[in-house]
This record gives C-alpha cells, structure tokens and sequence, in this order.
C-alpha cells in the first residue's frame, strides 16, 4: 500500500548539487552508493530549516537529547534497552569503525569481515596497516549463509571481527541464533566484535533485524548505529558507538578525540532528533516504497531479463544481482554499461573476489528512474551479448 502524504515520486534534480552519487562521475544514471534519491521526511526538512535560521553556525555540543532519541528507538522498535553511559558520539560509522581498529588493534593484526561485503571494510583496515581476512559466505541455490568451520578457524588468528548486521550487499537479516554463535565463536578466541548495524530499519515490511546485543551476551562486543541510511542524511555525518565493556569504551573514547571524530556538525543534532522523535511514520512508507520497487525488480528481471537473477535478500535497499550467467567480470560489465547505457551499478567484485560474477543495485529512488535503470540494463546486457556473439 502506498503512502499518499509523502513524495516518493518525484524525480528530484540532484546534479550540480556536489552529490558524491550524481556528481562525481557524471553518469546519465548512477545506481551505486548508499543514499536515497528521495525527499527527508517533512519533520528532518523542517528541523534543518529552523537551525538554519538562526544566523551563527559556531561549535556544537552534543546534548542528552541525543542520546535519549536513539534510546527510545531501539527500545520501542527492537525491545533493546540501552544506557546513555555506555554510548558515545562519532560522526559516522565508518571513522569509528577506523578509531577503533587503532586503537584495539597493533599494526599486521588479522581483522576478519565475511565477504562479499561493504567495501570500505576493506578499505579501513588496509590504511590502517592491518590484515584482511576473509570469512567467505557460502553462495548455494541462491542462498547465503556462514560457513561456521571457517569462521571458527579464522577468528583464532583474528583479532577483531567486523560484523554487517543486517549484510550489505546481500541483503541478508541475520538471526539470532547466527548471531549468538557467532557470538560463542568470538567468545571462544578472545576476539574484540564490531557490529555494523547502520541498515538495521530497512527491512521488508512486517520483518524486523535482530540487534546483535539481544542475541548474545557477549561482552567484547561494540555496535555502531546512525540514522543516515534509514533517514537518507548520511550528509549530516553522525552516528554512536555503544558498549557494555567500559574498558573498550573508554579507548574508543580517548581514540575517537584523537581523531577528532566526536564532536557533531551544526545540523546533526536536530536532523538525528528530528529523525528518530518525529519521522518513524515516514520511515514506514519508505519500507513500503522500497518492498514494491524490489518487486518491480524482481518481476521485471523474471519477465524481461532472465540471464539477471535477483539473490533473494530481506533488508536494505540495495539489490544483489546474480550475473554468473553472463560469463563476464563484473567490473567489464559495470564499465560496458556506464559507457554503453550511462548506467552505472556497483560492480560485485568490489566487494570481495567472490562477489566478482555479481552487481549491486541500489533501488532508492522514484519508479520512474528505477524502471529506466531497469530498462538501461536489458538493453545494454542484448548489446553486450550481440557483441559476444561476434567475437
Ligand atoms: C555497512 C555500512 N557501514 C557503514 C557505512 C557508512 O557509514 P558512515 O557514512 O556513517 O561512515 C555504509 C554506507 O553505505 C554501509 O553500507
């Protein structure tokens, strides 16, 4: 059912507006990194528009408030119950993520991540001099899961785990019991988890993620939460660290001001309030939204291009595209349709080796740009097979 208040229909101009998705390459259509091209909610528009009035934009401190707005979330909505002093302020996920490997890890320390997985995981722990291993996920009839013997054998060489919960790019919720084994399985080799929950609202209608800390006790465990997917104001750069382990805790603390990455830009504050205390509403209809543009998807792929398989997934708006059939890299294909269509998909191998026969599609925005990506795809997949079949 759609929600008539609020325009997820219109297409919004966003070029020439220093967007890093619309302006940095310049394709007709980019369908690459993680944010929506809809409009905030009302309330996050309107809160932004009351702080810019005020006519000085000097140093911001981050209040309880804060806090409180990400307390009662995951409370009312996960049944998790967390403490103000157990939480910190960071400006985003992934420079606390950075802060953290410095400071719980030594140079030439093994860091595991499950691949295919976001690809700044490999990012931040290579700058930071530390190892990348690879928990591979087992890819079968269409399926995903962990293969818990290699994880098992991995993390004893491991010294921190970085866990995506719910997993970009596949999609995939995991439950509690992945979760508390995973759990068992850190425990077992003293091994510090990181759990990335940034997707944690965009899940399907009537599905919900389980918040990695109502699975498990475990207590070497960190979670790292934001609004900017859900909320579509990653620009806003802010997020939380949380954790029971005081002792981890406060080196995040002292490494994050270090790094200069705990204090909050002038519209946070009220963009991460306003998302949280007033636009859950709003929240709901962009699930809604982002479940039918996954079924256009999925009929269009089943009806019209049946060589592209869409992997089942349960979370996040951005699509796992089985291309195995196409016998090509993924990176030769995502180049073919920039150059061919202007369409630009995340090529699958950045996100590990085995994502390589793979593309990632993120479907946030109106119909219309959604059924021309659509369309761009068919015809540049008939051109790139025309041409194979010459060669
Ligand atoms: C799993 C995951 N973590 C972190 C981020 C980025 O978070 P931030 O912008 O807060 O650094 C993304 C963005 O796509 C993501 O997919």
């Amino acid at each position: 059912m759609k929600n008539t208040e609020y325009d997820f229909e219109s297409v919004i101009e966003r070029k020439n507006t220093n967007s890093l998705k619309w302006d940095l390459f310049g394709d007709d259509l980019p369908m690459w990194v993680a944010d929506m091209d809809f409009r905030v909610a009302p309330q996050i528009e309107k809160a932004i528009q009351k702080r810019a009035e005020h006519p000085v934009f000097g140093y911001s401190i981050v209040p309880d408030s804060l806090f409180g707005a990400y307390i009662s979330w995951w409370d009312r909505r996960y049944d998790f119950k967390m403490s103000r002093e157990d939480m910190l302020y960071a400006t985003g996920v992934m420079p606390s993520i950075s802060s953290m490997i410095r400071c719980l890890s030594e140079e030439n320390d093994n860091i595991l991540i499950q691949s295919p997985v976001y690809h700044v995981f490999y990012y931040v722990i290579e700058d930071n001099n530390r190892n990348v291993l690879e928990n591979e996920l087992i890819y079968e009839d269409g399926v995903y899961r962990i293969d818990f013997d290699d994880l098992d054998e991995k993390l004893s060489d491991s010294k921190m785990m970085i866990l995506c919960n719910p997993h970009n790019p596949i999609g995939k919720i995991w439950s509690k019991e992945e979760l508390a084994r995973i759990g068992e399985l850190c425990r077992k080799h003293d091994v510090i988890l990181v759990t990335d929950e940034i997707h944690c609202d965009l899940t399907d209608p009537g599905l919900k993620y389980n918040p990695f800390m109502t699975s498990s006790d475990y207590d070497k465990s960190i979670l790292c939460l934001s609004p900017s997917k859900s909320f579509n104001i990653a620009g806003f750069q802010s997020s939380i660290v949380y954790s029971k382990n005081e002792d981890l805790l406060t080196k995040i603390k002292t490494q994050l001001h270090v790094d200069s990455s705990d204090s909050a830009n002038v519209f946070a504050v009220s963009a991460v309030e306003a998302a949280y205390n007033e636009s859950e509403e709003w929240l709901e209809a962009l699930r809604d939204v982002l479940y039918e543009n996954k079924q256009t998807v999925k009929d269009y792929l089943s009806s019209e291009l049946p060589v592209v398989k869409l992997v089942e997934c349960d979370a996040t708006y951005l699509l796992w595209l089985d291309c195995s059939d196409l016998n090509i890299s993924s990176k030769v294909l995502s180049e073919f349709l920039r150059q061919n269509q202007g369409l630009f998909l995340s090529p699958g191998v950045q996100f590990g080796q085995c994502g390589d026969k793979f593309m990632r599609m993120n479907i946030a925005c109106p119909q219309k740009l959604l059924k021309e990506g659509l369309d761009k795809l068919k015809v540049g997949v008939i051109a790139l097979n025309n041409i194979k079949s010459f060669q």
